[in-house]
This record gives structure tokens, sequence and C-alpha cells, in this order.
């Protein structure tokens, strides 16, 4: 069962982005299940590094189209982008190394920052976008 779900409260009212907010929540509950496991170290490496891979692809994509279009709240929010992508570097390299355990805690912690950025930070280029066409 999911753990965390979209919801409409999510949308940002661009469609590739809303879809790209589905699959890393997609994403989240298959790292949410890989630690409910039994065996979960054994799949945990692999869940981190395709949501970290894909993090850090819908990221550049969201960046893209903020800088194209000359938002003006782009550098915060790819320093915020950039935090985050160094903090789950930094998670997969410790638990690589055999330094660290995943937890829920950790999992909480990782989604509530997703859930939090996309409500607070996403969500404040969607008048800017649509404004510009792009929904
Ligand atoms: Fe959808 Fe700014 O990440």
């Amino acid at each position: 069962m999911p753990i965390i779900k979209w919801t409409e409260e999510l949308s940002v009212g661009v469609n590739a982005f809303d879809n790209d907010h589905k699959k890393l929540i997609e994403l989240f509950n298959k790292l949410y299940d890989a630690l409910s496991q039994g065996e979960a170290n054994n799949l945990i490496p692999s869940v981190l590094k395709e949501l970290s891979d894909y993090t850090k692809s819908h990221f550049k994509k969201e960046e893209n189209v903020l800088v194209t279009n000359n938002y003006p709240g782009y550098l915060d929010h790819k320093k915020l982008h950039d935090e985050f992508v160094a903090n789950l570097q930094d998670l997969q390299e410790k638990f690589q190394s055999g330094n660290m355990t995943l937890g829920v805690s950790m999992f909480n912690l990782l989604t509530t920052w997703i859930k939090n950025h996309i409500k607070q930070i996403d969500k404040k280029y969607t008048e800017y976008l649509n404004l510009k066409g792009i929904r």
C-alpha cells in the first residue's frame, strides 16, 4: 500500500511536472517498500539510485523550463534542488560505505522535504508559467 500519495493539492499546474512528481512519489513508495521488507538492505541501494537519478533528471527539466522562461525565482529554486541532490548523494555514499542504515525517520525526512518543496516552492512558478502558456 502506498505510504504517500499524489493528490490535486500537489498539482503545480504543469502536466509534465505533475507527471514527474507522481513518478517521484512512486519511487518514494518503492523505497518505503524496500525498507519494510526483511531483505531491505539488498534492495535499498538500487532503489536509492533510481530515486536519485530520477530526482536529478526532474530537477534539470524543471530548471531548464524556468531558466528558458526567465523565471525570477530561478536561482533560489536551483539552490534548493542542489542542496537536496547533495543530501541524497551523501545518504547514498554513507549507506554504501556501511556508515549508516536507512530507517523510517530518514525516509520521513526525505518525503517531507519533497512534499514541502512541491507545495511551497514549485507551486510558486505555476501562475508565472501558466501565463506564458505552459500548462
Ligand atoms: Fe519539482 Fe523544484 O522540483
